[in-house]
């Protein structure tokens, strides 16, 4: 567990907790595969953990977090797998949103909603609105959402503003991204043992330290949730500077 890291004298210091943890959740195809059920079953599976990842998380001092639930390129999947999905997304909102509310946590929702239903779109939105002021954890899900989409997307509208060259920094293009009021991840799990970022967070990303592990997403919980961010909290980031500890 993260608090019972024994600290050597003079080793270096962990990491203070990270402010913002994105995840890629993967492999409820794989998970439902290996019990011999179909992939829908593998996506519910995917679903149940949520509450206790959030917990977890919050508890442990993330202030942000984002979960990678469909991708823009998921739209490639049969029409019944990304139905399932959907319809997944209008129970999770209808059996959780009220309890996250309760637990103070601000959601929002990353990508696009007009490729949403009209039922769907109000159900976003009303979570967004119901939960706007609360100042706990904010929950980002990332849904019909890719990376290149958003920053095409941005771009489209610097474009449209008018915006003149030399006022065009990164910090003005942040403000285009659908990220605009969240802290760049500094930690990016992703289950399932692939190492790909598969369209997340393209941008924002540029310094998150990556973190794989090959549990599958929908066995993933606290103790897998504690064992990421104790590997965290080991790592040396360096923004590109020199080693603090090392002779010139
Ligand atoms: C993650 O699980 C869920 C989504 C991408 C929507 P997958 O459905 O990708 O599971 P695998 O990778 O096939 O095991
Ligand atoms: C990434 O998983 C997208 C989400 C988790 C929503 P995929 O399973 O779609 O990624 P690829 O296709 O293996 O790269
Ligand atoms: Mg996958």
């Amino acid at each position: 567990m993260a608090e019972a890291v024994v600290k050597d004298a003079g080793a270096a210091p962990e990491l203070a907790p990270p402010q913002h943890v994105a995840i890629i959740m993967d492999g409820n195809g794989r998970w439902a595969n290996s019990r011999g059920g179909s992939r829908s079953d593998g996506h519910r599976a995917g679903t149940q953990n949520l509450r206790t990842v959030v917990e977890t998380f919050s508890r442990h001092g993330v202030g942000y977090l984002t979960l990678y639930a469909f991708s823009t390129e998921n739209w490639r999947r049969p029409g019944h797998e990304v139905r399932v999905l959907f319809d997944l997304l209008r129970e999770v909102i209808i059996r959780e949103v009220r309890d996250l509310h309760d637990s103070g946590v601000k959601i929002r929702h990353l990508g696009r909603l007009d490729r949403l239903s009209d039922e769907l779109q109000t159900l976003v939105r009303q979570s967004m609105e119901l939960t706007r002021h609360n100042t706990g954890i904010t929950l980002s899900v990332a849904f019909d959402y890719g990376g290149r989409d958003e920053i095409l997307n941005a771009v489209r509208g610097i474009v449209a503003d008018g915006v003149p060259l030399e006022d065009v920094t990164h910090e003005l293009l942040e403000r285009y991204l659908h990220t605009r009021d969240l802290p760049d991840p500094d930690l990016i799990i992703r289950t399932a043992g692939e190492m790909r970022l598969s369209n997340f967070l393209l941008w924002q990303s540029a310094y998150a330290e990556f973190y794989t592990t090959d549990v599958l997403w929908p066995d993933f919980g606290e103790h897998e949730a504690l064992a990421a961010l104790s590997a965290y909290g080991q790592r040396r980031r360096r923004f590109g500077r020199a080693p603090a500890e090392s002779r010139h």
